[in-house]
Order: C-alpha cells, then sequence, then structure tokens
C-alpha cells in the first residue's frame, strides 16, 4: 500500500490511487468526457488567476471557518457527492463522511451511493447534505425528500447536468454498461491489485444502497446501474424542478448550473444556493469552468444566494482564489476520492489536511487573516492573447 503521509499534494495522492486500484476503477474516477477539453479547462482556470499580495500585516492566527446554508464549516470546502464510492476502497462512502465530520466540513451523499441515507447519518453527526436526481421515478424521489428528512439531512441538492450521461469512452472501453465484461476485466486488474481485490470480495455485497428494495439482483451495483441510468428523463423541466423544491423545506441547491440566465432562473423557482459545475468534466465536453463564470454569476444572483462552485480544485490555492471572486465555498469530488482509494478514511483525512493546510499558507502569504476579508483586491487576472 502506498503512504499517504508520503503523499505532499493531491496529485501524489492521484498517482497513489492509480497504483491502488485496477484500470477499471481508476479510470471511473480520472475520466472527463470525449477530448477532456473541460476537465483540463477546469484546472487551468484557476491558473488564470495570480494573487495580489499584501505584506506586513498579522496573520499570525487564520480564521478559514465559514458558513454554507446556514451550516457551519471550518474551511470554505465540502466533499462533493460521487457515486459507487465502495469500488474505489471498502469503507467508501462511511469513510468519505467520517473524514468530513473529522475535518468539519458538510459531507454530500449520491442518490448513487453504496451506503444508503440512514447508514450515513449512522455514521455521522456532522453536516450532511443529499444529492437528488429529476428521475422518471417521481414516488421514489419524493421518498428520498422524506428519508433526508427523518434522518435530518441539513440540505438538499438537485442535479441538473444529466439530460444525458457523459460519453466518456475510456469507461465504455472497461466495459461499462456490460457487466460480464466489466466483472471480467475487474477480476483480472483485481488480481494486479490483491489488496483491493480481498477486500472487495470479502466486505460484503456492493449494493445500490439508496433503491435496493426497487431494483432487481438485490441492487448489486455492477448488475444494475444500467437500470437505474434508465431514470434519467431528458424532458425535464424547470417547472419539475419547483415542484421538487417545493416538497423541501429547507435549504436546496441547484447543481450543475452553466449560465448567468440559468443561475437566475434557480433563484426565481427557490433554490437557496447554485452548485457552477461541469461534473468535474465528465459531462458535456466544451462545456464553461465553474471560475470563468463565475464573476459574472455572482454579480447576477446577488448577495441572497450562495453560489458555490467545483472542477478542477487540486490545491488550498485554488479555492481562495474562488472565495476572492465571489463564491461561498468548493466542493472536491477527485480530490477526496484519490484519498479514499489510496488509503480509505485516513487518505481521506490527508486530502483534507493537504488542501486545509495549503489555504492557510496562502492566506498568510496573501496578507488575509480571515476567509471573510478575502475579495477581488486580492487577485488579478492573467491577459492572455
Ligand atoms: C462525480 N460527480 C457526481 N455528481 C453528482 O451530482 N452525483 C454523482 O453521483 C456523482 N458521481 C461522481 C463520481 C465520480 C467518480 C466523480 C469524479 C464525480 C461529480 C462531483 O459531484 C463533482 O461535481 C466533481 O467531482 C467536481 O470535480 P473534481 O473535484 O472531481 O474535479
Amino acid at each position: 500500500m502506498p503512504d499517504i503521509n508520503r503523499c505532499y499534494n493531491i496529485d501524489e495522492l492521484r498517482e497513489a490511487a492509480r497504483k491502488s486500484l485496477p484500470k477499471v476503477m481508476y479510470d471511473y474516477i480520472e475520466g472527463g468526457a470525449e477530448d477532456g477539453t473541460t476537465l483540463k479547462r477546469n484546472m487551468d482556470a484557476f491558473k488564470d488567476y495570480q494573487f495580489v499580495p499584501r505584506v506586513l500585516r498579522d496573520v499570525e492566527n487564520i480564521d478559514l471557518s465559514t458558513t454554507v446554508q446556514g451550516v457551519a464549516s471550518s474551511m470554505p470546502l465540502i466533499c462533493a457527492p460521487t457515486g459507487m464510492s465502495r469500488m474505489f476502497h471498502y469503507q467508501g462512502e462511511e469513510a468519505v463522511a467520517k473524514a468530513a465530520e473529522l475535518a468539519g466540513i458538510p459531507y454530500s451523499l449520491s442518490t448513487v451511493a453504496t451506503r444508503s441515507i440512514e447508514d450515513v447519518a449512522s455514521y455521522t453527526t456532522g453536516p450532511k447534505f443529499f444529492q437528488i436526481y429529476a428521475w422518471r421515478n417521481h414516488e421514489l424521489v419524493s421518498e428520498f425528500i422524506r428519508r433526508c428528512r427523518d434522518s435530518g439531512y441539513d440540505c438538499l441538492y438537485l442535479a441538473v447536468d444529466l439530460a444525458a450521461l457523459g460519453n466518456r469512452e475510456d469507461d465504455l472501453r472497461n466495459g461499462h454498461g456490460r457487466p460480464l465484461e466489466q466483472a471480467i476485466r475487474t477480476a483480472l486488474g483485481g488480481l494486479r491489485h490483491p489488496a483491493w481485490f480481498y477486500r472487495f470480495l470479502t466486505s460484503g455485497k456492493m449494493t445500490l444502497a439508496n433503491m435496493v428494495e426497487h431494483l432487481p439482483h438485490g441492487g448489486e451495483a455492477m448488475k444494475t446501474l444500467h437500470k437505474v441510468n434508465e431514470q434519467f428523463d431528458a424532458t425535464v423541466s424547470w417547472e419539475r424542478a419547483k415542484s421538487i423544491r417545493d416538497q423541501w423545506e429547507g435549504p436546496f441547491i441547484l447543481k450543475g448550473i452553466q449560465c448567468v440566465e440559468d443561475a437566475r432562473r434557480a433563484v426565481e423557482i427557490g433554490a437557496t444556493g447554485i452548485v457552477l459545475s461541469n461534473h468535474g468534466g465528465r459531462q458535456l465536453d466544451g462545456a464553461p469552468s465553474a471560475m470563468d463564470l463565475l464573476p459574472a454569476v455572482v454579480d447576477a444572483v446577488g448577495p441572497d444566494v450562495e453560489v458555490l462552485i467545483d472542477g478542477g480544485v487540486r490545491r488550498g490555492a485554488d479555492v481562495i482564489k474562488a472565495i476572492a471572486l465571489g463564491a461561498k465555498a468548493c466542493l472536491i469530488g477527485r480530490p477526496y476520492l484519490y484519498g479514499l482509494a489510496a488509503g480509505g478514511q485516513a487518505g481521506v483525512e490527508r486530502s483534507l489536511q493537504l488542501l486545509r493546510s495549503e489555504m492557510e499558507r496562502v492566506m498568510k502569504l496573501i496578507g488575509c487573516p480571515s476567509i471573510a476579508d478575502l475579495d477581488r483586491s486580492y487577485l488579478s487576472k492573467l491577459e492572455r492573447w
């Protein structure tokens, strides 16, 4: 097993994850749609900004704490919803939820998770957000909302960027959607990664835990994911989004907003937050990065709606740049999944610690003691020609 304490940044955790996982699993985490243009732009967009540091200020104590959708967070970071986490490490969502609680930040559970809404509520008393889709089966969506209410979830996201499934060609090559071929490839890859394979075989059946009773084969993830994909509904409208919003009295976020006009409409249907997101470059190749949209969206929606972003955050400096441009917080997906794959809960903790210490150092070096004091004067945009 790689020594996660010798990983000094997220990219080294990525490499440790690559060594720990069969190719089928690693590619699923890492992959972007088609040519990967958006995947790459997500990371590059942060580099288009440089800091305007101030010196000779008292930066002995740095305060990264904030609130997101009414819940306290020790830093402006959230673990994003990601499906099927037990594919990457047998501890799966449990490890991520516990690491997020220890770090004092919100955890987000995906509809297509391998642990249920209720399981996660039993693992952590920390802030919990749940991500739903506007699926064809309206009753199932309402059931998820009721269960979140009963289990004390703090906030719902509605993911709105799945009118079609992204074209991730590595996944197609690896047999996704062809359960038998995928099982063979997984087994062959597992033989080369015996530590992962042993746990995969012995840690209990991996199910789509939120909907086991609604699926054949006892909800076994690899056998039924393609059935779940049939639930994605290309006719979904703003009216349907509003009807989902109206079923939930708490904070409600639209995740996957990708232009100013839709950000305004999200506010009109009663969203309390939006996530500017292209799904980590996994859906539409050629979609804009959240950083490219952020200033215009923040200006358009005004102060009453929290604007969150995700995609491409790999350094604490990236988070600080986003906050300076007006984001309330950043979500991360791959950075904690790398940690999970490389070292279970300890690996997730490592990824969060690395990002926290990078944020603290950047805040000292730019002369800003508190997240609340960050603004656009701390950044300048590099001109390209
Ligand atoms: C995701 N993402 C995602 N989003 C969502 O709303 N529901 C989901 O089930 C998933 N599943 C998922 C799986 C994997 C393996 C990845 C990498 C991502 C998208 C996720 O919430 C987030 O938008 C991106 O991960 C952000 O980009 P970075 O941080 O991975 O660059």
